[in-house]
């Protein structure tokens, strides 16, 4: 398969606190390549270093089968990124927000109107095209902003978590046309927080966690690997919470929360199970419920920490 983007070894640290510890990728062309993690798993850093916008301090990679240190400005030639915070100017109307990229890349007369428009159209802002952009809802001024990332017809395009902060409606809008772009052979580098977004667009997924690739493969080999549903059990003392581990071995328990994470179907079947079991030590709990597997119950599994934690670490 030909290769969009591949790394090896990547590292970045700010003082002594390693951003990037050794990512390696490696994504074919025209696939949907998703950068799954938690706040502050160094998803932005990996983004700018591919970009070449911030120096890696150690390790290679190729982009669009351009090395990043020798040959940056082929790196850039053949890329688009639409960064986490929107670029789009305020002041302008979404028209001249798209002209503007234009003239930077040197568009002329009759091609810049082209593709102006067809951007326009094809991201259904037309109608407000001529709006200044500060009166754009959060989906429209995301769909603006990956708008002037495409006026250049970029090979590959980052985006970088894409659907932060929108509705669902926008979301599965943002999700359209992420496929479509796959379907003109576009190479797709995604981040983003939520492993559904992942899921629904990803032809391959990568967990960050602290600077480190800590699972790799499709949506479905992830999923294998994820725990299933578990059952939540909330205490009000933290004795009965001790007692309460102690009956239900492979539990994990959140002493905070005074919570107890039992892994189980949620089926009648293991609750029954679960409430006889409390039953027979004469434990009460203050409030049960059923869990299917998130983002956090992924990274339990894989870290063996929760995403909260990787933030406050
Ligand atoms: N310029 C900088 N100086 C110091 N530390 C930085 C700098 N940029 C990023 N970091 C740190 O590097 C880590 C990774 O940051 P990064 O922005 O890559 O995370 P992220 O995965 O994009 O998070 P988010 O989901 O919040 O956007 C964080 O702990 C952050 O505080
Ligand atoms: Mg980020």
């Amino acid at each position: 398969m030909n290769m969009a983007i591949t790394a090896s070894g990547l590292r970045k640290s700010y003082g002594d606190k390693a951003v990037l510890d050794g990512v390696d990728l490696s994504i074919g062309a025209g696939t949907i390549f998703s950068l799954l993690g938690p706040n502050g798993a160094g998803k932005t850093t990996t983004v700018n270093v591919l970009t070449t916008l911030l120096k890696a301090d150690g390790g290679t990679a190729h982009v669009a089968g351009h090395d990043l240190t020798t040959a940056p400005e082929a790196v850039r030639a053949a890329i688009g990124v639409t960064g986490q915070f929107a670029a789009v100017d305020e002041l302008l109307t979404g028209e001249e927000n798209l002209q503007m990229m234009a003239d930077l890349h040197r568009l002329k007369g009759g091609e810049r109107k082209r593709v102006v428009s067809e951007l326009l159209e094809r991201f259904d802002l037309a109608g407000s095209a001529k709006k200044r952009s500060s009166t754009y809802s959060g989906g429209m001024r995301r769909k603006l902003d990956l708008a002037m990332t495409l006026v250049t017809r970029p090979q590959i395009v980052f985006l970088d978590e894409p659907t932060t902060g929108l509705d669902p409606r926008s979301r599965r809008t943002m999700w359209e046309i992420v496929r479509e772009l796959t379907s003109d052979g576009v190479t797709i580098f995604l981040t983003t927080q939520y492993l559904e977004e992942a899921d629904q667009l990803a032809d391959r997924i990568a967990v960050l966690d602290q600077g480190r690739i800590v699972a790799e493969g499709t949506p479905d080999d992830l999923k294998r690997q994820m725990p299933g549903s578990h059952i939540r059990l909330r205490f009000t003392t933290i004795d009965e919470l001790d007692s309460a581990a102690r009956a239900l071995p492979g539990s994990t328990r959140d002493d905070e929360a005074l919570t107890l994470r039992v892994p189980g179907s949620g089926g009648t079947k293991s609750l029954r199970l679960l409430l006889d079991r409390l039953g027979e030590s004469a434990i009460e709990a203050e409030e049960v419920s059923v869990h299917t597997p998130d983002l956090d119950d992924v990274f339990l599994s894989l870290t063996g920490h929760a995403t909260t934690e990787a933030t406050a670490s």
